[in-house]
């Protein structure tokens, strides 16, 4: 039989960094990871309201926030800090926040300095959370989880949002050389890489309401129904705990298909 109080615990005294956390896949995933029985979570955003709001609702005895911007080393290096001096190890970095494109930066149109500023949050950002928790993690000898959101945009072209999809096959390219670095010191890194879900990023990118943008992506993927910030949170989940401890360098796709269907 099934023994679903260990199940329920996944990630029972453990702690966590989730960049981007104060909304869309980074708050599903806090949630999730608390419902798995995380020690604590630090969420780490530049929507302080947000941020700070979340925090209290999960509890400020196991939930913190920190304002972070990603695109800043300094800020990147306090926030690990804090988590430490606060929890006393970190065990996992959800490396999440993102951006999208500020124009459909098709190849004829491309506005560098635009690009440059995406770059610095998906890539900059990126490189930074993972170094300075690998530090952290090698230091306090913790074989720790480095996650890192790309996107189904890692793997294909687009007939816009050139600097995105840019930015989130670096992702990729990023994750798979800190794996192979990182592996002697058993830290595992890896991707999750989300097929459109509703957030609102993506409420943004399609101008369109909550409800309006699940109806128009509904057939986005092979399988029926549509994909969901807990689906998402899932593969996050898996990637974060023990369950996946010999998965490092991998981009964990989860699109219902979209990809193959496309
Ligand atoms: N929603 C989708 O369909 C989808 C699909 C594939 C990948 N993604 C990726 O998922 C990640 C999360 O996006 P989401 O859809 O949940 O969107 P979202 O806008 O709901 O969340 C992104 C969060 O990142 C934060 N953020 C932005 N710039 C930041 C900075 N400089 N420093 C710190 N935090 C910053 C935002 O404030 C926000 O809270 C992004 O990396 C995005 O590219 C989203």
């Amino acid at each position: 039989m099934a023994d679903t109080t260990s199940c329920k615990k996944k990630l029972q005294g453990k702690v966590a960094i989730i960049t981007g956390g104060a909304s869309g896949i980074g708050e599903a995933s806090a949630l999730h990871f608390i419902n798995h029985g995380a020690q604590a979570i630090v969420i780490a955003d530049v929507q302080d309201e947000k941020g700070q709001k979340l925090a209290e609702s999960i509890g400020l005895d196991r939930c913190m926030y920190v304002r972070c911007d990603v695109s800043d080393e300094e800020q990147i290096k306090n926030l690990v800090e804090t988590a430490i001096k606060t929890y006393g190890h970190l065990d996992i970095m959800f490396c999440n926040a993102g951006i999208l494109s500020k124009s459909e930066q098709i190849i004829l149109d491309f506005d560098l300095s635009d690009y440059e500023k995406l770059f610095a949050v998906n890539v900059r950002g990126v490189i930074a959370s993972i170094k300075h928790a690998a530090r952290a993690m090698v230091k306090g000898k913790i074989q720790g989880s480095i996650i890192c959101t790309a996107s189904v945009s890692a793997t294909m072209g687009g007939p816009i949002f050139t600097d995105y999809t840019m930015s989130k096959h670096a992702v990729v390219g990023l994750m798979k050389s800190a794996s192979k670095q990182l592996g002697g010191y058993g830290i595992r890194v890896n991707c999750v890489s989300p097929g459109p879900v509703v957030t609102p990023m993506l409420c943004r990118m399609s101008g369109l309401k909550a409800e309006e943008a699940e109806k128009a992506f509904e057939r986005s993927s092979c399988l029926k129904g549509v994909l969901k910030l807990k689906h998402v949170a899932d593969a996050v989940l898996f990637l974060a705990s023990k369950e996946s401890e010999f998965v490092t360098g991998h981009n964990l796709v989860v699109d219902g298909g979209f990809i193959a269907h496309g």
